[in-house]
């Protein structure tokens, strides 16, 4: 996977930098490219000369060329560095590096070019143990995931602070095999494939304050947007209420309910080559949701009676009229799950269902892991084991890429 592949370096200012070298040496020896970058504080611990002799390439330090330095690179090395890239790692990442990059910072040439980089970025933190298990550091690599940004988390062993504990950069060899293995999950082969995914429940209103809702939390459908776009399709996600930032690459739509759902997904479909419904929309809403709070003695009034009425199926609709376009639907089931799964690609005319049973252990709402099986139009069943919402996404996405080349 590494061979000719442009691998761009980032090195922050911890201890662990000097290994480093031997990151580079393995990969050049796979027979990759390797650019490096570096803040101040990395100079700390070890040279640019290093990095430029083992690279054989300029190692770029400052966000601006030094005073008297008459070979500019131009103002916008770091887009072309971010173009230039196949994948980037930042090795070792502080403490500090991860917080600014979870809010944006751009003071230094690695966090500069994270802002404006498109490819995959690997992200090895490493820091004395107490750092790494700081609440803070771990809600930050959370929204690091979050964001789409691939995490290598560090080994317990020897710090160099003389304690053990979590927090040491893992060895070069582990790096360079994970490195490769983004490669093979993020292979380009969406490309410029316009891919609508949907995502969370939806809130049906049934007064100002109250909703009738699901315990979906977008993970799946979120982790399925962010797989796509890393594979270099143009994705628009169609959002229900959740707590999950949006994966870097993505357009985003906020919808609530239902028919808003239906309406977002309506005026987006004519451009998509793939719509994937991850959603976990309300069968029933509120006929007549009431505009104020409803009170106490309302209540006892309406004997607690909320009347529902079916909303409109999306999938059903877009099945209709299918134009060419893969559609992929999610089953949730609980019983007979295979005979209703095939009921339902066949009722939505979908191109491949999505079977999974909340009830599974690793397949609970809200959990980072799914167990499923995907179930295409000739009935062939491909059961997956309990795998990571983002792994689970790419097997997805390996099959939509099967049925787009045919
Ligand atoms: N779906 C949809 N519009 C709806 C309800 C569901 O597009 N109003 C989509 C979901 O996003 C999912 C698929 O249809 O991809 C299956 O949803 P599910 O609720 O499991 O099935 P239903 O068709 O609603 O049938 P049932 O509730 O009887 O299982």
């Amino acid at each position: 996977m590494l061979k000719g592949k442009k691998i761009l370096i980032g090195v922050t200012g911890g201890i662990a930098a000097y290994k480093i070298c031997f990151v580079i040496r393995e990969l050049r020896r796979a027979g990759a490219e390797v650019r490096v970058v570096m803040t101040e504080a990395a100079k700390e611990f070890i040279t640019p000369l290093t990095f430029s002799t083992l690279s054989g390439n300029e190692v770029i330090v400052g966000t601006f060329p030094a005073p008297g330095d008459s070979t500019v690179r131009g103002s916008t090395w770091h887009i072309d560095l971010g173009l230039w890239a196949d994948v980037m790692l930042i090795a070792p990442a502080t403490a500090n590096t991860i917080a600014k990059i979870v809010h944006g910072l751009a003071d230094n040439a690695v966090t500069t070019l994270v802002l404006s980089l498109r490819c995959p970025l690997l992200i090895c933190p490493a820091m004395d143990a107490e750092m790494w298990t700081n609440a803070v550091t771990q809600e930050n690599v959370e929204r690091l995931k979050e964001l789409g940004f691939f995490i290598l988390p560090p080994v317990e062993g020897e710090l160099a602070s003389g304690l053990i504990g979590p927090g040491r950069l893992p060895e070069p060899e582990a790096i360079v095999q994970a490195l490769g293995e983004i490669l093979e999950k993020t292979r380009q082969n969406l490309t410029g494939k316009k891919i609508l995914v949907t995502a969370g429940p939806t809130y049906e209103p049934i007064d100002a304050v109250r909703f009738v809702g699901n315990r979906s939390s977008g993970k799946m459908g979120f982790a399925m947007a962010n797989a796509a776009a890393l594979r270099g399709a143009e994705v628009t996600l169609v959002a229900g209420p959740v707590h999950l930032h949006t994966p870097r690459n993505v357009k985003r739509i906020d919808v609530q309910t239902a028919e808003e759902m239906y309406q977002a997904v309506q005026t987006e479909f004519e451009k998509q080559d793939v719509v994937i419904m991850a959603a976990a929309v309300a069968d029933y809403t509120p006929t007549k949701p009431v505009r104020q709070k409803i009170k106490k003695e309302d209540r006892a009034a309406l004997k607690l009676k909320v009347e529902l009425r079916q909303t409109r199926d999306i999938l059903e609709a877009l099945g209709k009229k299918k134009d060419g376009k893969v559609l992929v639907g999610f089953a949730l089931e609980t019983h007979d799950e295979i005979q209703n799964a095939k009921d339902k690609l066949k009722r939505k005319n979908l191109d491949l269902v999505v079977l999974n049973n909340p009830l599974l252990e690793g397949a609970a709402f809200g959990a980072e892991t799914n167990v499923v099986s995907i179930i295409d139009r000739s009935g062939k069943i491909e059961a997956l084991p309990k795998l990571p919402k983002f792994e689970v996404a790419n097997r997805i996405l390996d099959r939509v890429a099967e049925i787009l080349q045919r």
